[in-house]
């Protein structure tokens, strides 16, 4: 749990008239309170665009394997990342991501986490429906940018 989160609420000045358009809320007070773990908690839908903070504890019960790009936000705390080829599940890469770190787990990747202690992440991934045909057929790369 989340004992040290405070739990107020953000104030709102909203300008004369624009008092019923205008709306926020402590998303860390609301994350502290979740009871899931490894589940979407909140999910923003902008377009294509799906923001989906969770909270995460111990180990995630499958191994997830990307059928798309996601980035990872780490907002709180730290989650150990095992990364494995899809396909073969040749381990790839071990990433300890600690607060603050921005990652981008690739297509062709399966991955599991383990949290030591309850952790917030945020996860951004693109719901395009042909995303994922696309990188079946090898018509975009499996990561997201190229440096
Ligand atoms: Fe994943």
């Amino acid at each position: 749990m989340f004992a040290d989160v405070p739990q107020d609420e953000p104030w709102i000045g909203a300008e004369p008239g624009f008092e019923g358009e205008i709306h926020a809320f402590n998303l860390f007070a609301y994350l502290s309170r979740s009871d899931v773990t490894w589940n979407p908690s909140v999910c923003s839908v902008v377009k294509d665009s799906l923001l989906c903070p969770t909270t995460e504890e111990h180990t995630l019960p499958i191994t997830h394997g990307n059928d798309r790009v996601e980035w990872f936000i780490q907002v709180s705390d730290e989650i150990i990342w095992a990364i494995e080829d899809k396909v073969t599940g040749r381990p790839l890469a071990r990433v300890v991501m600690k607060a603050g770190d921005v990652a981008a787990m690739p297509a062709d990747i399966r991955h599991r986490g383990y949290s030591p202690k309850r952790s917030m992440l945020i996860v951004w991934e693109n719901n395009d429906h042909q995303v994922a045909r696309l990188h079946q057929e090898g018509k975009i790369p499996p990561y997201p940018v190229e440096f």
